[in-house]
């Protein structure tokens, strides 16, 4: 038996929060790792809806322990918001199912300005489309040893000191783009209040998991974004500002890389992207538009249109080599059901040469033109389909090149947003 972590193999919204729900069923303890509230994972359980940002998609089941690892920039505000909401819906929450690290790192609202700021102030062609959270000016802080922990909250001296020092350098900024500089004792008082009801959740969560696992409890690893995101893999500066491989799952956490288990890596049938940056495969035209419609792409979090195009498996191919992916969870099968052809990515030509890779450089990245395959599509609906023998054959010759061509086997099948219309081919937990 081992554990599972769950990875979005694309730019995100891959569909990972029904996954990990259909998963959570079998867990006792779900982990979130990295990122923050610029994440959205929408459930649909029994008709009702849950839009998650920062709690571990295992809230909304009795008796699973959730945890937001210390690789999550925390927003104290939007945290507790975002439990009142959702026990608003009838979800118990307490410190007996949620634990916060209290060595994660605090998003303050400076972060959240100065990110819109620095993202209105950026030209047309810098601009990385960021989600105005926060979260990349959090991140910042954290490895320049300025940021707001958790566990700052419970001394209110020493918290004092570390604001006045993040405050120096934070009114150094804002001076420089003509904003009041903020005063200690209102960010302090500010601070407080937000928090104040965050303390009841803090707690060590490397020893929570470390004694779950020694009681043979199964742990589920739930990634935010995806892996075109992730900072160093990704498509580098339109990224967002952690690791989202699973190799941050047990640096997030606080738990050796080997307890990490199975990696699946969550995968759109065809891709999406929002906020800026290169998209090798995006269609601005009918067969972009008609993705849209039928997949429902808006995002989660702020609501923008997502930009679509067709399966790159030369990205998720990439995604299963560097970030270690098992097997792909292939989700949203149903929006090509009607196309009469569909293209696959299969190469890039970048000057005049053909590569099999998605290179590193900025420039290249924005000059590969896609080699596309073109295969049949199907009229048959795949919507709520529950097993193999409810596809159309089109359907399952689809869905078998793209394993044979991205190098890793389909785990997971899904064909709607109901967590029931799932085809399991193999149980992650089960499958080391
Ligand atoms: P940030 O994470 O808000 O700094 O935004 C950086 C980039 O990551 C932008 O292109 C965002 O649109 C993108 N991004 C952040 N979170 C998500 C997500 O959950 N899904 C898809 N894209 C995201």
């Amino acid at each position: 038996m081992s554990n599972v972590a769950v990875i979005g193999s694309q730019w995100g919204d891959e569909g990972k929060g029904k996954i990990v729900d259909v998963l959570s069923r079998e867990a006792d303890v779900v982990v979130r790792f990295q990122g923050g509230h610029n994440a959205g994972h929408t459930l649909v359980i029994d008709g009702v809806t849950y839009k998650l940002h920062l709690l571990p998609s295992g809230i909304v089941r009795p008796g699973k322990l959730s945890i937001i690892g210390n690789g999550v920039v925390v927003d104290p505000a939007a945290l507790l918001k975002e439990i009142e909401t959702v026990k608003a819906q009838g979800v118990d929450i307490n410190s007996d199912n949620l634990l916060v690290a209290e060595n994660a790192n605090l998003i303050l609202p400076v972060h959240a300005f100065l990110d819109q700021e620095i993202e209105k102030a950026r030209d047309s062609k810098g601009k990385l489309g960021t989600t105005g959270r926060g979260i990349g000016l959090c991140y910042e802080d954290k490895v320049a040893r300025r940021g707001i922990r958790v566990c700052d909250l419970a001394h209110s001296d020493h918290l004092r000191a570390r604001l006045e020092n993040l405050l120096g350098h934070h009114n150094i900024l804002l001076k420089g783009i003509g904003a009041d500089p903020l005063s200690l004792d209102k960010v302090y008082d500010e601070l407080m209040k937000s928090a104040e009801g965050l303390l009841e959740y803090v707690g060590v969560a490397w020893k929570r998991l470390d004694e779950a696992h020694k009681d043979g409890k199964k742990i589920l690893f739930e990634g935010a974004q995806g892996h075109m995101l992730d900072v160093d893999h990704g498509t580098y500066p339109f990224v967002t500002s952690s690791n989202t491989v699973a190799a941050q799952a047990a640096a997030g956490s606080g738990v050796g890389s080997k307890m990490v288990g199975y990696v699946l890596g969550i995968t759109k049938a065809y891709t999406t992207r929002v906020g800026t940056g290169p998209f090798p495969t995006e269609q601005e035209n009918e067969a972009g538009q008609t993705l849209g419609e039928r997949g429902h792409e808006f995002g989660t979090t702020t609501g923008r249109k997502r930009r679509c195009g067709w399966f790159d498996a030369v990205l998720v191919r990439q995604a299963v080599k560097t970030g270690g992916i098992d097997g792909i969870a292939l989700t949203k099968l149903d929006v090509l059901d009607g196309f009469d052809e569909l293209k696959i990515c299969v190469g890039y030509e970048l000057e005049g040469r053909r590569i099999d890779y998605y290179p590193a450089s900025t420039v290249a990245q924005a000059n590969v033109k896609p080699v596309y395959e073109t295969i049949s599509g199907w009229q048959e609906t795949t919507m709520g389909a529950r097993s193999w023998a409810d596809l159309p054959a089109a359907a399952v010759k689809y869905v078998r090149h793209i394993e044979e061509l991205i190098e890793a086997p389909v785990t997971l099948l899904s064909t709607s947003p109901d967590r029931d219309d799932t085809i399991l081919m193999q149980d992650p937990f089960r499958a080391l």
